[in-house]
């Protein structure tokens, strides 16, 4: 980050009081990418960071992201908006949430979005820093959207602060109904630094909003901070996604910066907010980059998810071009023998093209099936490479990155072989593997105009994708 020009001033200043030059400049210069993808979702200009307000209102697909458009780094955040009718062709809405009010003026955080009798309820923490010590002191914020796409933002919070014992790290508010309450589940710190979810209840969404219980997660190893918190029902049971900033890597392994994390349970038990037989907390994904994971139990009684495509405190070589980060394709979750399994919605389907690909396509789905103990599948460029292979030896997958002028960087994981179901659009990489059992995400900066695939002891097809 060039911290001469991203001073204080700049990373905080309103909207408002930028002068829309900026943005066109940045405009002209991210047009000459060519690293930008096709049909993942990404910033027009500036940064990206965790999905925000996933849902389905008034026949359409809604979904937020979190928001800096000034620049690729995280400067004051907004919620930029886009409408779906299929999960796979998203339009900007040109009407996006922004910081406006004393309550949110350092930042519209993350949050979600509620259908309410028509009209669509987004709940968000408004972030602000108070006195020279710039001390946190978050808003959980409300909103009304009509189906015009028109926000209009409550006149009072609808919790004033953090509660006992909590930092000001108390945000991304995930709102769902059961029984006669609206729940919220939020990410907090204790004054002990230890990381926890906490969940507030009302029977009015607009008021009356109190503090309930602490999740029982059946672990307490959440770290310092758990981030972007979200429950979903699937298959007869509950899955809880969530961020556990500076989880002990001896009980539960990850090594990006940090982690998405989930646990699938029996059951949610509201009266005593606590999940009924649930498993060990486990690795939401494979991959370099996905965080923040918001999901959706939609109307049609499936249970979606996206994802953000990079970390917090990460830098990306797209910065330079004045644009960082993308959303995952929508994810189909089930729970399958116990496991959760993520599989790219089936809308995508249409996307891919039955002829051959050829090797300079930057969009690809390769299909790729073992049939040999020892595989792998490469995608070239000059300098940079991403190679994922497996060793029947050792049971051992390995996933390599090289990105053009940096270090290669490794992640591994234990699982029996299996056919790799492999995205590539353009900079962007979703890898399925065992059905979806397990997946890695990331991006990969290549330095060419052409990516190559090659591979040993695998069979490979590869198709198009057209963004049609
Ligand atoms: C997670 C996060 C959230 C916060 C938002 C701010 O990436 O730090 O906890 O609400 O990003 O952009």
């Amino acid at each position: 980050m060039d911290t001469k020009y991203w001073n204080i001033d700049r990373l905080g200043r309103l909207y408002k009081d930028w002068d829309p030059e900026v943005l066109k400049k940045l405009a002209t210069k991210i047009d000459k990418s060519h690293w930008r993808p096709g049909y993942h979702i990404t910033t027009q200009t500036g940064l990206l960071n965790d999905p925000n307000g996933f849902s389905y209102f008034n026949n359409q697909w809604h979904l937020f992201y979190q928001a800096f458009p000034y620049g690729a780094v995280h400067g004051l955040k907004s919620w930029q908006h886009m409408v779906s009718d299929d999960l796979v062709h998203w339009k900007f809405i040109d009407k996006p949430m922004v910081p406006d009010i004393y309550s949110d003026r350092n930042g519209c955080y993350s949050g979600s979005a509620i259908n309410v009798d028509g009209k669509l309820f987004l709940m968000y923490t408004g972030n602000t820093f108070e006195g020279e010590e710039m001390a946190r002191h978050p808003y959980q914020l409300g909103a009304w959207m009509d189906a015009d796409n028109n926000i209009s933002k409550l006149d009072h919070p609808l919790i004033e602060s953090e509660p006992e014992g909590v930092t000001g790290h108390f945000r991304d508010p995930q709102v769902i109904k059961h029984g006669d309450y609206y729940y919220a589940f939020l990410g907090a710190q204790t004054v002990d630094n230890a990381g926890e979810i906490l969940t507030y209840r009302t029977k009015g969404i607009e008021n009356g909003w109190e503090l309930y219980k602490k999740l029982d997660l059946g672990t307490e190893n959440l770290g310092y901070m758990a981030e972007c918190p979200n429950v979903g029902f699937v298959d007869g049971k509950v899955v809880v996604i969530f961020c556990p900033q500076g989880a002990d890597k001896h009980e539960f392994h990850y090594d990006n910066v940090h982690p998405n994390a989930y646990i699938v349970a029996d059951d949610l038990d509201f009266d005593e907010m606590k999940l009924i037989n649930p498993s060990e907390m486990k690795q939401l994904d494979e991959g370099f980059d996905y965080y923040a994971t918001q999901v959706l139990n939609a109307p049609d009684g499936r249970l979606l998810s996206v994802g953000w495509i990079g970390l917090p405190d990460t830098e990306y070589l797209s910065d330079q071009e004045g644009w960082e980060g993308e959303l995952s394709m929508v994810r189909e979750l089930h729970i399958e023998n116990g496991n959760l399994t993520q599989r790219p919605v089936q809308e995508f389907k249409q996307l891919i093209e039955e002829d051959e690909a050829s090797d300079t396509d930057l969009q690809k789905h390769i299909e790729a099936a073992p049939f040999d103990e020892h595989f792998n599948v490469n995608l070239e460029s000059e300098d940079s490479y991403l190679r994922l292979s497996y060793d029947e030896s050792d049971q051992e997958w390995t996933l390599k990155r090289k990105n053009v002028g940096e270090d290669v960087s490794i992640r591994t994981f234990k699982g029996e072989a299996s056919s790799v179901d492999f995205y590539l659009d353009n900079t962007v990489f979703e890898i399925y593997i065992l059905g979806g059992k397990i997946t890695m995400t990331g991006q990969f900066f290549h330095d060419g105009n052409e990516v190559r695939v090659n591979s040993e002891n695998m069979s490979v097809k590869q198709n198009k994708i057209s963004n049609m």
